[in-house]
């Protein structure tokens, strides 16, 4: 009887410590759920956001033009490489003196200085005689699609035909066309014909058979699907555009990067010789030929099909304002570093003052008149101008005086962008503060660190100097080993601590005018540089979850900056979380953004005091992965992706679940 009475009484306390346990966490729970964690203020909005704020960075790298979104299929196809059969191959192969009876690469300098070779073929017997162009690294075609073709020759004795073929890893032909050359007039013809496939190749090649006996010339051979970009013939891949097309960039910096700068002088970027008819582009090798981080490309040449006039061309369809930047008469720094001498410099500054004349003069001016001839009477409306790429020292002051002098007396409403190197590097401090005292417009940073170094950076830009030159972070990755490391991946960790970066710079719209993930593509087999936004192979693209940070940040950018606290401070890193909040005043929303990088899901309120209606929804896009490491590729494109969904505001109040290694943006109708 006692024991029971006692098993009774122990089974009571244990009942009520329980009770008691659920009470006291019944009750932490409504505390911690009533708690507030974070406030956004949009009443106190300061600024306005730059429209220009997220932007897009290109350069021919990582196969990113000739072989990437320039649509062009052959390599070589002017025969103007250094090795002048580069990316042709003779079907049967032959001896090298019989290759030499029929086939001779004439170089004619004196003729056309900027596309001085050509080809010329001479067949006196009959015989199957065949040349096959290998595209890079294989020629790939879609079923019944059209592909353009055009051959540039000159017939010296008539009756060779040239039949041309797509030919499949099975040397199987998909598609066909025979020109019968007519002219014979000993003049340059230019003759289009389409092939139409009938198969998909994925590593296929263009085979030209020649048929018949004869001398005949031949210059240009190319060949472009018929579906780029806006159906422009020569023009861009339609896939590749696109990407860029969805992120709404801002502006477009072009044409890089190191090669602005050249390995030397005299492999520099000129404009001049990037405009007008191709065979007037002056084909020079790329800097990014011999690698970086990835292998060397010895047939990595630059065609210039994608000039200036088609990169000013882009940024109207992208909507993007262009920003074209110059070789400032230095070549690449962490190269030869060759330096132009003072004197010598009027030629440069001579480009950049025709540049914008190019883009914005008049069509009655001598370079408005170019622009006009070239299919585009109204100006680019070009405002921005970089002068050098990743420069440094005080000889890149001294010839940077030269340019502004000349530039803001005639043009004083161009804004120029002013290089600091690569930072931060020992220069960095030297070069701020010159470039400060010269109130220059804008100061070009670029940071590719690791992602502690953006986490712990996101507060940066609260503590610059608000009177002095505005910022463009011209170039930024994270990278998820180091710097130049082939190792280093796109994974979403990386993403999500540019992200946190990106909250600061939002943070700071006021002085950062604009800023650009680097670099933008690069192909899967053909890379020299890791990580990047895009990746493409020769027929498709894979988005990387930074591509989706960029594009989440672009399409929310704004129109002031409001403000999101935690106790009145900022939120950068406090429980691993990084915040920040911006009002849109066309659509008369509040948007917020938080980036949790942590391996752990938070759970926060936040409230927006000034919100009209108590109860309501808001939607929120979430890109998130249960591992950090987590990657897209292009045989899995879409696993990290934002995906939105609804959630209730209650009181002016959200309570939102910010699972771990994530990116949340947050849409408030006010
Ligand atoms: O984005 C790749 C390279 O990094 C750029 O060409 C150069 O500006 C920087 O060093």
């Amino acid at each position: 009887m006692l024991k029971s009475t006692m098993t009774i009484s122990i089974k009571r306390k244990k009942a009520t410590l329980v009770l008691s346990l659920v009470c006291f966490l019944f009750l932490h729970c409504c505390q911690i759920i009533a708690q507030v964690n974070y406030k956004v203020d949009i009443n106190n909005v300061k600024e306005n956001i730059p429209p220009t704020l997220w932007g897009l960075f290109f350069e021919d790298i990582n196969r990113s033009g000739d072989g990437g979104i320039y649509a062009e299929l052959i390599k070589n196809r002017s025969f103007d490489f250094p090795d002048p059969y580069m990316g042709w191959k003779l079907d049967p192969p032959r001896h090298m003196y019989a290759k030499h009876e029929i086939f001779q690469v004439i170089n004619q300098s004196a003729v056309n200085e900027n596309n001085p070779k050509y080809l010329q073929v001479t067949i006196n017997n009959p015989e199957k005689i065949s040349l096959a162009n290998e595209g890079f690294g294989g020629i790939t075609v879609k079923k019944g699609m059209g592909y353009e073709l055009t051959v540039v020759y000159r017939q010296k004795t008539s009756g060779i035909n040239l039949k041309f073929e797509l030919i499949n890893a099975e040397n199987k032909s998909v598609g066909s066309t025979t020109i019968k050359p007519s002219s014979t007039d000993n003049e340059w013809q230019t003759v289009k014909a389409i092939i139409t496939t009938k198969d998909t190749i994925i590593k296929g090649k263009l085979l030209l058979n020649f048929e018949g006996t004869g001398k005949i010339d031949l210059d240009r051979i190319s060949l472009f699907p018929s579906d780029t970009w806006m159906n422009r013939k020569g023009g861009l891949r339609n896939d590749l555009v696109q990407d860029l097309y969805d992120i709404h960039p801002g502006f477009l910096r072009f044409p890089g990067g190191c090669i602005v700068e050249g390995k030397t002088p005299n492999t520099r970027y000129q404009w001049k010789t990037t405009i007008g008819p191709l065979e007037q582009r002056k084909l020079i090798s790329n800097q990014w030929q011999e690698g970086a981080a990835g292998k060397p490309l010895p047939d990595y040449f630059q065609s210039f099909g994608l000039g200036f006039y088609e990169y000013f061309q882009l940024c109207e369809d992208l909507k993007a304002a262009a920003l074209p930047i110059l070789n400032c008469g230095l070549s690449c720094q962490f190269d030869a570093a060759e330096v132009v001498p003072m004197d010598e410099m009027s030629s440069y500054v001579q480009d950049a003052l025709d540049l914008i004349e190019f883009a914005n003069g008049d069509v009655t001016t001598a370079w408005g008149k170019k622009r006009a001839a070239l299919g585009h009477p109204e100006s680019f409306n070009m405002k921005m101008l970089g002068i050098g790429n990743e420069n440094w020292g005080p000889q890149y002051i001294e010839r940077l005086e030269l340019f502004r002098e000349a530039i803001k007396t005639k043009y004083p409403y161009m804004q120029l962008i002013c290089a600091t190197g690569y930072s931060p590097n020992p220069q960095f401090h030297f070069m701020d503060s010159a470039l400060r005292k010269m109130n220059v417009d804008i100061i070009d940073e670029h940071y590719y660190q690791t992602a502690n170094w953006f986490l712990m950076n996101a507060s940066k830009y609260d503590h610059y100097d608000r009177k002095g030159p505005k910022i463009f972070l011209g170039e930024y990755a994270c990278m998820s080993t180091r710097i130049g490391s082939p190792e280093n991946k796109n994974t979403l960790f990386c993403a999500l601590a540019e992200a946190a970066f990106m909250t600061g710079v939002e943070r700071n719209a006021d002085i950062i005018c604009m800023a650009a993930y680097a670099p933008l593509f690069a192909h899967v087999k053909d890379w020299q540089w890791t990580p990047n936004l895009i990746w493409f192979d020769n027929s498709t693209s894979f988005r990387t979850p930074s591509y989706y940070v960029q594009q989440l940040f672009s399409m929310n950018k704004g129109t002031s900056m409001a403000s999101i606290t935690e106790n009145g401070n900022v939120i950068a890193g406090s429980d691993s979380i990084w915040a920040s909040a911006v009002i849109d005043k066309h659509t008369g929303e509040v948007i917020i953004k938080l980036v949790n990088p942590s391996g752990k899901g938070k759970a926060k309120k936040i409230e927006v005091p000034q919100l009209g209606n108590s109860k309501s929804t808001a939607t929120i896009t979430v890109l998130k992965a249960d591992d950090g490491n987590a990657m897209n590729s292009l045989g899995q494109p879409l696993n990290v992706v934002p995906v939105s969904s609804t959630i209730p505001i209650n009181n002016r109040t959200i309570s939102v679940a910010l699972p771990k290694y994530s990116f949340s943006v947050i849409k408030i109708r006010s």
